[in-house]
């Protein structure tokens, strides 16, 4: 068997057409526009590429982006200052604090003094509280990513077993709660499950989320399951000295043999988190100003 290959890349880009979409129908009908408030601390080179293409990408649809970026020896009330300053500004309806920050910084203050309404991140422990409560909320983009890939392949999840082996706040929590609340039934596997490689090759649906490269191999997918590979590591190029490649926490070569469907690395789940925050903005925009919400955009 040859897997099927989630695009990722052109998903993303689908889904930036209908946000920019949204957002010109917004404009006309009632003049706003949405804008998303970017916080980078220090100079963190990946963190500085990531904030640059999210500055690009908003643009790009047709929102305001506002970027602020701070000294690496920012002190916490500077820092908490300016969050309050956005959380109060009209114009501003996402604000997204790039992590990690500086290690002087506490990070959960700092991402719980943003406005729950504006937390496009998903990751205010308001907002973690009502999506494990099925309540509707702001979700983590990548989660809310990989849901999106998934609802497109399968159309319905219900009943559907999942695996998604990783733990992290920021992935694999919410994705398993995202995959309850489409009636999956849900296991989380980490570094510490006991056989792991039989409790995935059991499931219709494998998300990986641990940041090991290339470590769950073929052996342990079982046939036809759909694999969402959301690992982004660079490792030593393995033919080319002094290179480097990217890989995810899948290895594609052996698990695409025997899957129904996989997600690449690169252009698989990576292109979805940009294009999800600027629909969570939008979303945001539209449950401030009680505009129409954005369809199959949100989860
Ligand atoms: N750094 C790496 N990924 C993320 C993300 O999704 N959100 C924020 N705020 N920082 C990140």
């Amino acid at each position: 068997m040859t897997a099927k290959i989630i695009d990722g890349k052109a998903f993303a880009t689908d889904v930036r057409a209908r946000v920019a979409k949204h957002v010109t129908m917004i404009k006309d009908e009632s003049g706003i526009t949405p804008g998303l408030a970017v916080v980078l601390v220090g100079e963190d080179p990946a963190s500085q590429v990531y904030v640059r293409n999210k500055h690009a990408s908003t643009i790009e649809v047709g929102m305001n982006s506002y970027e602020h970026r701070l000294d690496a020896d920012t002190s916490e009330e500077t820092l908490l200052a300016l969050i309050d300053q956005l959380n109060n500004d009209p114009n501003v309806h996402g604000i997204l604090c790039q992590l990690p920050l500086p290690d002087h910084l506490n990070e959960e203050l700092v991402i719980n003094s943003i406005i729950p309404s504006k937390d496009v991140d998903g990751f205010h422990i308001s907002n973690v509280g009502m999506l494990s409560t099925g309540q509707k909320s702001m979700v983590p983009c990548t989660p809310l990513g990989c849901l999106m890939m998934l609802r497109d392949h399968h159309g319905s999840l219900s009943g559907l077993n999942a695996v998604v082996v990783g733990r992290s706040n920021i992935v694999g929590k919410p994705m398993a709660n995202l995959l309850l609340r489409d009636s999956c039934t849900v296991t989380i596997a980490h570094s510490r499950t006991k056989n792991i490689e039989e409790l995935c090759r059991a499931a219709d649906i494998v998300v990986a989320a641990v940041g090991r490269p290339e470590m769950i191999t073929g052996d342990w997918i079982g046939k036809g399951a759909t694999v969402i590979d959301v690992g982004i590591n660079r490792i030593p190029h393995p033919e080319k000295e002094g290179k480097s490649k990217l890989v995810g926490d899948v290895h594609f070569a052996s698990a695409s043999e025997v899957a129904g469907a996989i997600t690449p690395v690169p252009g698989g789940v990576g292109p979805m988190t940009i294009a999800c925050l600027l629909a969570n903005t939008l979303t945001a925009c539209c449950r401030t100003h009680g505009l129409t919400e954005p369809e199959g955009l949100t989860a």
